[in-house]
């Protein structure tokens, strides 16, 4: 008897709970309208964004802090200069830090008057002159991640702001949202933040990519394009470095990203890409977000799988001192083709065995790339046969080294590679013609 009393007021207990918290979220709802608006708007992509993937750079791994319109202007120079732009490589993004604060009166946001002394008008000005675009950064919450103000509240205001200033670009973080509850209240609010900007930047009538950086635990490849986003962070930071596992927030290496990737490719394709953060090439162990560093063919490996991905290519290393090396890996213009393919397929693992592993990603015209990469830390020789990796068997293939610039077979029944610890190596195979 004492034991069915006991259990009853148990359940009682439970139910009570789930009611309070059920009530908290419906209040919170009705309480602001602007995540009302946001729940229920589709915002989709207007105008016709990002159809391959965004190629740019960002200032956060190199500057951090110090990033400045010196910079920007510099890195706009470099990228006539050094045939970036050529290359295809449009963006340039302004990542934290480049806040003054938020005017008390106006609540406008202002640059940094040191830093950005001409301000971000004129910034814009000189990179559209050069046949380039101007990124910026902010934060669903009421402050951004390095704590200068968030968009929180502001969102119709600030997008407002950026289109004026002729911004073409912005990453939305997602530190200090003050509207946590439960995770999946979490998860729920995560979507309206990120819906009240992209509808407020869809109201500027200005195209403006929206990049969603939440860091991948809310699974935004679920809602990114619903919520106005061309690329949604699949993981944390990633950092110089080949290989540091994920733990719950600390950045992760080259490695791990990798991985991360391997799963989400059905939710990439033109107009929403899955972003595994920036390029690490050419960063070598300097900037302000140092790692261990890596070495030429780890960089190479990053560009290679970043390409297969069909991922957002946004270079992280000051372009104004890039060594050839990192030149070479950064402008092969036959390894961007396959990122910028039109199909926008994500490539996927077809085979793993010993450490060693095969990607295949399908390109327009028949053809496919395929990349051979040894994870291991001693060299090895890589064979796949076609029927190894989902292909033909009955068919041959003409394979292309698109590392080496030169054919590297006709009529093949496989594919082989001697390998390097952590290269990779990506051909494209078209069908032989017997
Ligand atoms: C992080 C973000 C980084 C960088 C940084 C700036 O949340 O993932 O890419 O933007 O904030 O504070």
């Amino acid at each position: 008897m004492i034991r069915s009393t006991m259990r009853y007021a148990f359940f009682i207990f439970i139910f009570s709970i789930i009611y309070f918290i059920q009530g908290c979220q419906e209040k919170n709802e009705k309480q602001n309208p602007v995540q009302q608006t946001g729940q229920t708007d589709s915002i989709g992509n207007p105008f016709g964004l990002a159809m391959t993937p965004p190629m740019g750079w960002n200032s956060w791994n190199p500057f951090g802090k110090e990033v400045s319109e010196k910079v920007i202007r510099e890195t706009a120079d470099s990228f006539v200069s050094t045939g970036l732009k050529d290359a295809g490589y449009t963006y340039i993004v302004m990542d934290d830090f480049w806040h003054g604060g938020r005017d008390s009166v106006t609540g406008l946001l202002y640059p940094d008057p040191k830093r950005f002394p001409s301000g971000i008008k004129a910034l814009a000005d000189y990179v559209h002159s050069k046949g380039l675009k101007l990124g910026i950064y902010s934060d669903a919450g009421t402050l951004t991640c390095g704590e200068m103000p968030g968009s929180y509240g502001y969102e119709e205001k600030d997008a407002k702001q950026f289109a004026e200033w002729g911004i073409d670009f912005l990453k939305y973080d997602y530190c200090f949202c003050p509207e946590y509850v439960s995770w999946n209240n979490d998860y729920k609010m995560a979507i309206r933040r990120y819906k009240a900007m992209g509808s407020a930047l869809k109201a500027t009538g200005r195209p403006i990519l929206f990049s969603i950086c939440e860091w991948g635990p809310r699974s935004p490849w679920l809602w990114g394009r619903e919520a106005g986003g061309q690329m949604w962070r699949t993981s944390y930071d990633i950092h110089d470095f080949w290989d540091k596992p994920r733990n719950e927030t600390s950045p992760i290496g080259i490695l791990t990203s990798i991985d991360v990737m391997s799963d989400l490719g059905r939710f990439a394709g033109p107009g929403g890409w899955n972003d595994p953060d920036m390029l690490v090439v050419g960063l070598n162990n300097t900037g302000f977000i140092k790692g261990g560093g890596c070495n030429d063919i780890e960089y190479r490996t990053q560009m290679s799988m970043w390409c297969m991905f069909s991922a957002p290519l946004m270079m992280g290393c000051d372009v104004r001192n890039m060594n050839e090396a990192t030149k070479t890996i950064l402008l092969n213009k036959e390894i961007i083709a396959i990122d910028q393919d039109p199909l926008g397929k994500q490539g996927f693992r077809v085979m793993r065995k010993d450490g060693l592993e095969v990607w295949k990603k399908p390109l327009s015209g028949n053809r496919f790339a395929v990349a051979l990469f040894n994870r291991n830390s001693t060299g090895k020789t890589l064979t796949a046969a076609w029927k190894d990796i989902e292909l033909d068997s009955t068919k041959r293939y003409d394979a292309y080294d698109v590392w080496k610039h030169a054919p590297a077979g006709k009529g093949l029944s496989s594919i082989s590679s001697a390998l390097q610890p952590h290269e990779t190596n990506v051909f494209i195979l078209t069908e032989a013609k017997l």
